[in-house]
């Protein structure tokens, strides 16, 4: 006797269904954050194991760090009926479901190309694309070559210079078999899937060139710096000879530098020492050139000693402790002061580690790094210094009688 199942697509809005459900082989997705990417993904893939699939034959989702696989992994396990399963295994590295006619959905990170080779694949997604690299998608191509399998790409727009975002253009521009698509988070708005106050604050909070990217689908010619090339070079001046008002002071942790930045009353850098010594010299350096001057020091972890010891030594001094949340908050006061042209500094050093930063997006929240193997102890002092400006005490009024 045959057994029947129902199975339900999502009720996808019309922009999902377009970019996902088309007869194109490969279907290119520019994507908001939150506009149903990875939903429209996976009922997708599930649809093309349901209706292609035979024994053994292999479905991959590509995600670019096993973490992502594996969430897309838990959420398809909840997602398809159980009467449909015939196996699971999840062990980690082999995380698959294997569906009644035997079709075989793998989850697999894209981070070693090399082990994307070799299957012939049937069908396939690669799901966050922008963060991933160019040899993930030619290993998953090549497993699709023998079956002719369609594959959908999507991925939030990151910079111009990504093969993703190339690939985008050229199905863009009309090549046979590929299409082109665009969701942006009006869209998700539109169609109820995202809150109109969720954007709203978006926009407030975040620097205009990273909104653009992660929720219109706008490249910046900035190849994802916070703060914007051009605004970056538009504050460079001379060391200014006023008095510093504020002192913003990075500590060296392990290999890098203590960078002690100091801003006159107009914004503009006066003052501007690097160096590496043990911690005694360091604490003398800070308090013969910050002296009585209010400054705001990075207290996290070896830094919370040694902002208490200065502490006893004067009240200006105060510590800022580093998490996620406060990064995030510190980095945009900066990107405002910067596109703003509230803050002035030389050229030099402080410049390419501005120039050089990079913001991503992850699921808590915008993350702000130098890249791997680069510097940060600029950015972080000046940040430091911008937020010491705008919130230090109020000054003291001295006043004639
Ligand atoms: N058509 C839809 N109807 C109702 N809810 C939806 C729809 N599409 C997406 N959602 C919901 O919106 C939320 C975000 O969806 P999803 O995770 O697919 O987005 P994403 O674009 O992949 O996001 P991220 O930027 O985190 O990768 C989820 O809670 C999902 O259930
Ligand atoms: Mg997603």
């Amino acid at each position: 006797m045959e057994n029947f199942y129902t199975y339900n697509r999502p009720t996808l809005y019309q922009k999902q269904s377009d970019a996902f459900f088309n007869a194109d082989r490969y279907s290119w997705i520019e994507g908001s954050t939150k506009s149903g990417k990875t939903v429209s993904c996976m009922a997708w893939l599930f649809e093309q194991a349901l209706f292609l699939g035979k024994e053994g034959r292999e479905f991959w989702w590509v995600a670019p760090v096993s973490g992502q696989a594996e969430i897309a992994f838990n959420r398809m396990k909840r997602g398809i009926p159980k009467g449909i399963i015939r196996g699971i295994i999840s062990s980690q590295g082999a995380q698959t479901i294997t569906l009644i006619n035997g079709a075989v959905l793998r989850f697999k990170s894209g981070e070693k190309p090399d082990n994307l080779y070799g299957e012939d694949v049937w069908a396939a997604v690669l799901d966050e694309a922008s963060r991933m690299r160019a040899e993930a998608f030619y290993a998953v191509r090549s497993t699709l070559t023998a079956t002719r399998g369609p594959v959908r790409i999507i991925g939030n727009v990151k910079g111009r210079k990504n093969w993703f975002f190339l690939g985008c253009r050229k199905a863009e521009g009309g090549e046979p078999g590929h299409s082109y698509h665009k969701i942006t988070a009006l869209d998700a708005v539109a169609a109820g899937v995202f809150p109109q106050e969720e954007l709203d604050d978006a926009r407030r909070a975040l620097p205009d060139a990273v909104f653009r990217e992660l929720y219109l689908c706008e490249p910046s010619d900035d190849g994802g710096n916070p703060f914007g090339l051009q605004f970056i070079r538009q504050n460079i001046a001379q060391l200014s000879n006023k008095a510093p008002a504020v002192f913003g002071d990075d500590l060296a942790k392990s290999v890098d530098w203590t960078v002690l930045h100091g801003l006159d009353e107009d914004g503009v850098t006066c003052s501007h020492t690097r160096f590496q010594l043990p911690w005694e010299n360091t604490i003398d350096h800070i308090k013969l050139i910050c002296g009585s001057t209010y400054t705001l020091l990075d207290s996290t972890g070896v830094g919370d000693p040694i902002v208490e010891r200065l502490q006893k030594t004067g009240s200006n001094f105060e510590g800022f402790k580093f998490s996620a949340p406060s990064k995030q908050m510190l980095m945009e006061g900066l990107a405002v002061a910067i596109q703003r042209g509230e803050v002035q500094y030389p050229d030099g050093v402080i410049v390419s580690e501005l120039e050089s930063f990079e913001y991503e997006y992850t699921r808590t929240g915008v993350r702000y790094s130098a890249p791997e193997g680069s510097h940060d102890d600029c950015v972080m002092a000046l940040a430091l210094a911008v937020h010491a400006k705008n919130t230090r005490p109020a000054q003291p009024q001295v006043i004639a009688l």
